[in-house]
């Protein structure tokens, strides 16, 4: 019963705190193509998006698989899980090509760094906030059961 309370408490927490950093990040990409912010910035709020999302998978699947909640067979026969599911899937697209870029601005210490794409990346990061938002009304209908027809 702990575990299940444990698990639901770091969930939905991963949740808050991944939603503020994709907005922050943005935030900061936004800053930064326009010359007044800093990478160092743009890397710190990249390193808290990526924590709470790793958080967001190892709690879920832990939930939705690991026996914590309603079981693997509620879960797979949900519709709302597996429109959870995609749109994890569309923001883990999404953020390919800013991960590529912020992994050589972090291993191009002190080099030159190309931010041409800074507005790109801005626009990215909140398109996937709005996906989680998307995620959270999936995952309210998903928990309750809702189905379609
Ligand atoms: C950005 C990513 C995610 C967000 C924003 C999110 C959001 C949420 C929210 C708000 C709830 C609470 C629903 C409620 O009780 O009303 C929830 C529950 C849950 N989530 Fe996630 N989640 C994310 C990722 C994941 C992933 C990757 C998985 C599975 C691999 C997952 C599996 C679950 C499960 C099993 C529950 C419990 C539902 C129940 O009570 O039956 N979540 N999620």
């Amino acid at each position: 019963m702990l575990t299940h309370w444990f698990l639901a408490a770091v969930h939905l927490l991963a949740f808050a705190l991944g939603f503020w950093a994709v907005l922050v990040r943005g935030t900061n990409f936004r800053r930064l193509a326009v010359g007044a912010g800093e990478t160092r910035s743009v890397l710190i709020s990249d390193n808290l998006w990526g924590i709470s999302a790793l958080i967001l998978l190892v709690t879920g699947g832990m939930r939705a698989f690991g026996g914590y909640e309603k079981g693997t067979d509620y879960y797979l026969h949900q519709p709302l899980f597996h429109l959870k599911m995609t749109l994890f899937v569309l923001i883990l697209l999404l953020e390919v090509a800013p991960m590529v870029t912020l992994i050589k601005w972090r291993v191009s210490r002190g080099a030159a760094i190309d931010t041409r794409r800074a507005t790109l990346f801005a626009r990215i990061s909140h398109v996937e906030a709005l996906l989680v938002l998307l995620m959270v009304v999936a995952a309210t209908g998903m928990a309750r059961g809702v189905t379609f027809g």
